[in-house]
């Protein structure tokens, strides 16, 4: 059988326990060949995003070049997330400090060289606000023709999670999202309809600490950390928010997907950085994202504890 080509894929990030995670899985996984690490001002400050990203690739021995991010939301003031994530960014077990440094440029500089030198069209799966990826659409938008995809962790089309309509990641850089959903490059949405599903359960963190690998020590108890939070709002298990951003390119059979038009909401007094779906086509565009509805949260899990798994091969 032929080899099936990799996907060369950009991870712009802002780790965040989940984001970790994704990460985690995207580098065990045989079908990415990962460009480049980006980071964005979220969970935390670009200084805290960008030194855990050194660490997250430290730990899991990815040696791609990584870039810091902008710092700020594009036009609003940043907010951060350490009720979910602690004041680093990334609490909870020990990290191995970096192995390397950041790149001397930026993340849209780094962004559009590895997309310019890529013999084939990249695709960015961004896990954070997506301030980058839209600085790199303003300041390249040659570049667009480029990209093959974007799968992105960002909204919900029923409800939010940071306010009762908007999602963390659209909420902090809203006008960045309407950039990105308005661009016409092909979207591939896991907003909270599906990563509220996607739910990894004390018995699975047990699984991945049953393997006992220097990164599956660090993975469990990063559940653990990121569950403490959401068991407290009734959640039954860790919800793997960014890792959908990754399985989807990986493992897309393990989910249900529904093509919409979605707008982002930048204003409102209630809304602002809702993602809306034309459900009913009253606008009759063109849908602009395939949205990730539903998803087998068993085989999910399965899927995300044998990525895991893998680490321990690399340690042995
Ligand atoms: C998103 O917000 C962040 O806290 C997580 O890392 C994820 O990207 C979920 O709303
Ligand atoms: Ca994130």
């Amino acid at each position: 059988m032929a080899q099936e080509m990799k996907i060369p894929v950009i991870l712009d990030g802002d780790p965040g326990h989940d984001d970790a995670i994704a990460w985690t899985i995207a580098h065990a996984s045989s079908r990415l060949d990962i460009l480049a690490v980006t980071t964005c001002a979220g969970n935390q400050t670009i200084e805290k995003t960008t030194y855990n990203a050194l660490r997250v690739c430290a730990l899991i021995g990815l040696k791609a070049p990584v870039a810091k991010g902008c710092p700020k939301p594009l036009l609003t003031e940043p907010m951060n997330a350490p009720s979910v994530h602690g004041e680093s960014g990334l609490d909870g077990p020990p990290l191995p400090e970096p192995a390397f440094e950041a790149e001397p440029v930026g993340a849209v500089e780094l962004m559009a060289r590895v997309i310019r030198a890529c013999d084939r069209k990249v695709t960015i799966v961004p896990t954070g606000p997506l301030t980058n990826v839209a600085a790199l659409l303003m300041a390249h938008p040659e570049l667009k023709q480029r990209i093959e995809r974007i799968s992105l962790m960002g909204g919900g089309l029923a409800h939010g999670n940071w306010t009762p309509a908007a999602e963390f990641n659209i909420l902090v850089d809203p006008e960045a999202a309407k950039i990105v959903f308005e661009s016409g490059i092909p979207i591939l949405m896991a907003g909270l309809d599906v990563t509220e599903k996607a739910l990894v359960t004390p018995a699975d963190f047990e699984r991945i600490r049953a393997q006992g690998s220097a990164v599956s020590d660090v993975v469990w108890q990063w559940l653990e950390f990121f569950y403490k939070f959401h068991r407290t709002l009734g959640y039954e298990g860790a919800p793997m928010h960014d890792p959908c951003a990754v399985m989807a390119l990986i493992h897309p059979e393990l989910f249900t997907m529904k093509d919409y038009y979605v707008q982002v909401e930048t204003l409102g007094d209630y809304c602002k950085g809702t993602t809306v779906a034309d459900w009913n086509g009253i606008l009759g565009k063109a849908p602009n994202a395939t949205c990730l509805m539903d998803v087998d949260r068993d085989a999910f899990a399965d899927r995300l504890v044998e990525l895991i798994d893998r680490y321990r091969e690399v340690s042995a």
